[in-house]
């Protein structure tokens, strides 16, 4: 069985999670347009995740997924919630695959866990799980320390496990997903290139931010405590500068603790807040809806596979 029909979805595409930015409205449309549409749940609490799920529900029944950060405490909550709502997909990422596999499993559930080296990707398959995310440092968001790039990572991956592989991170047009599978990905993750769809609930400032930036604007911050992709602003000026000072992990905690990836994300302050995005960022020139984007993003993907050949 091949990892699309496991999640049964006819594109090889998953809507990646993302703090403030994929709700139920994102996830619905993205599992409308053929792909694995995901509600990221970290920075929910268990309530308001039960009505993103009850939202999405209300407006597709294909395929929904909910991915749940195991750095939060709440992580346990936020399983014990989607499970009671009926997602039986789950993408775990920053924490260990031991944690929830087996349960999930139990429950009958399929789990797909977010690495960023092939011996996460080893340690996932020991655990149970059906297939692993390789992200590359590339990505927007949180992210590996060791900072392998995405065309490093998956052949490296693909060769070390037998489950299959999704390819994350630097994935932003139909050219990138024929890379991806070329590597021997049977599918992508793509986060920031979603941000800049209508359906998307990042705030409109945010929106119009991604279209202005430049693949140099972004940069790995925090690799002490937990490493993160940023968008170059003043909350980036105030990390870097406690980084420079060799603040320590509860300093940086103390900068981040102030609901600053709201205030950017959500709320729109993009010099206050923080912002995530990837380096592909330069290449995000427009804002869609999920349906025209997957719409492009296939075309693009076949037109590059016709040409191929020719070289
Ligand atoms: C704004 C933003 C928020 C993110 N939040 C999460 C998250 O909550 N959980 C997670 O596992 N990954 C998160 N990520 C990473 C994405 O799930 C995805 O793997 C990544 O964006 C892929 O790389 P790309 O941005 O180059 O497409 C986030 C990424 C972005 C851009």
């Amino acid at each position: 069985m091949t990892l699309m029909q496991t999640l049964k979805i006819s594109r090889p595409i998953i809507q990646a999670g993302m703090v403030w930015v994929s709700g139920g409205k994102l996830a619905a449309a993205a599992a409308n347009a053929g792909c694995l549409g995901v509600i990221g749940a970290g920075s929910m609490k268990p309530d308001l995740l039960r009505e993103h799920i009850l939202k999405a529900q209300g407006l597709t029944n294909k395929s929904l997924a909910v991915n749940v950060p195991l750095l939060y405490e709440k992580s346990e909550e936020q399983i014990h919630s989607a499970l009671a709502y009926g997602i039986k997909i789950f993408i775990t990422s920053a924490g260990s695959p031991k944690k929830f596999t087996q349960r999930l499993k139990s429950a009958g559930c399929t789990v797909l866990h977010v690495v960023s080296t092939p011996d996460l990707a080893r340690k996932c398959e020991e655990a149970g799980v059906d297939a692993v995310i390789a992200e590359g440092f590339e990505a927007g968001g949180h992210n590996g320390r060791d900072e392998l790039t995405t065309m490093a990572l998956i052949p490296q991956v693909v060769d070390c496990v037998k489950i299959p592989v999704v390819a994350a991170g630097g994935i932003g047009d139909g050219r990138a997903i024929a890379a991806a599978l070329s590597l021997g990905a049977e599918c992508v993750q793509m986060g920031t290139r979603f941000i800049a769809t209508h359906e998307a609930s990042a705030h409109e400032n945010f929106k119009q931010l991604l279209l202005k930036a430049s693949p140099t604007d972004t940069m790995l911050m925090m690799k002490r405590s937990v490493p993160v992709r940023l968008f170059k602003n003043k909350f980036y000026d105030e990390i870097k500068a406690a980084e420079e000072k060799c603040a320590d992990k509860s300093e940086l905690e103390k900068i981040l603790g102030r609901g600053r990836a709201k205030l950017g994300m959500l709320e729109g302050n993009l010099d206050e807040g923080e912002i995530e995005i990837g380096q592909i960022a330069g290449l995000v020139k427009d804002v869609v809806s999920v349906e025209e984007l997957v719409d492009r993003l296939m075309v693009e993907y076949h037109q590059t596979i016709k040409e191929l050949p020719k070289f």
